[in-house]
């Protein structure tokens, strides 16, 4: 598809996240095809590596609006979930290059990611409060984990936008980039992983990680429970109608 542009090259299975006239926002077909690419990477076995970007200046939006909004109208299924839910089973290493807005998934999804790679303009926010939401992606479980329970409390609860270097400092991302070598820095790693017996990066990444495979698995589905029932909330439908009629939401009537 357009939206999602999906190349294997260099043993390298690269995911481009292309809407940029909505920044990316991420649409329920945009969620399947990344999904699926995903998929198809983990069966691959020409493929060592999975890297995900955007472009240099957005990364993404995050969930498309109008989607959560007819979703929230009609309870509708989650093609996000299916992606979200697929990030933790991953076996091969995940890189990400980040330049721009990373909202919402933008910047939870990192919280999956082995490398994650940002440019000093990179603007990350996790404003599922703001919207009348709650996090999603395992981020209520593994924030506090990765950053301390007070600088998760902050970035989660006051749901503010900040920058690479707050996200740097919070355990989020790797390394700091300049925006012209970012995605020569992200692919760089790649190849260096491509280049590393196979078998070993997978098991170490297993080793690192199997020990919290049911705890995320739990908090996703937990998490994904309160945030569909949050979606038809009247707070979530101001916030999010606001945002398209550009004004300021108003909170105020609701208790
Ligand atoms: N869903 C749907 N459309 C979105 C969108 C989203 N998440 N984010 C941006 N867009 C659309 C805007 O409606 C606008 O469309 P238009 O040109 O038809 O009016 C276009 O993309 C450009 O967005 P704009 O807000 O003008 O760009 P900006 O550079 O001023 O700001 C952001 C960029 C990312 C900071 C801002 O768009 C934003 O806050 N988006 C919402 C993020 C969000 O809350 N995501 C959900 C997370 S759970």
């Amino acid at each position: 598809m357009a939206d999602v542009i999906v190349e294997t090259k260099d043993r390298i299975a690269r995911i481009e996240i292309a809407r940029l006239d909505k920044k990316n926002a991420l649409t329920a077909a945009m969620y399947n095809a990344m999904a699926d690419a995903m998929a198809a990477a983990e069966a691959d076995p020409q493929v060592r590596v999975i890297l995900v970007h955007g472009a240099r200046d957005c990364f993404t939006a995050g969930n498309d609006l109008k989607d959560f909004l007819e979703r929230g109208a009609t309870g509708g299924p989650s093609s996000a979930f299916r992606f979200i839910s697929g990030l933790p089973a991953l076996k091969k290493p995940l890189v990400a290059a980040v330049g721009g807005s990373a909202v919402g998934i933008g910047t939870t999804m990192l919280l999956h990611c082995d490398f994650v790679y940002a440019a000093p303009n990179a603007k990350f926010n996790m404003p599922f409060v703001a919207l009348g939401l709650v996090p999603e992606a395992a981020s209520s479980l593994l924030l506090p984990m990765i950053a301390g329970y007070q600088r998760a409390a902050e970035l989660l609860m006051l749901a503010r936008p900040f920058d690479a270097a707050k996200a740097h400092a919070a355990g989020i991302v790797t390394e700091i980039v300049p925006e012209a070598e970012l995605f020569e820095r992200a692919r760089e790693t790649a190849l260096a992983l491509a280049a590393l017996p196979a078998a070993s990066v997978r098991l170490t990444k297993q080793l690192m990680k199997h020990q919290l495979g049911e705890a995320i698995a739990a908090q996703m589905k937990e998490e994904g429970r309160i945030f569909a029932e949050r979606l038809g909330s009247p707070e979530a439908k101001e916030a999010m109608t606001a945002f398209f009629e550009k004004r300021k939401p108003d909170f105020s009537r609701f208790g």
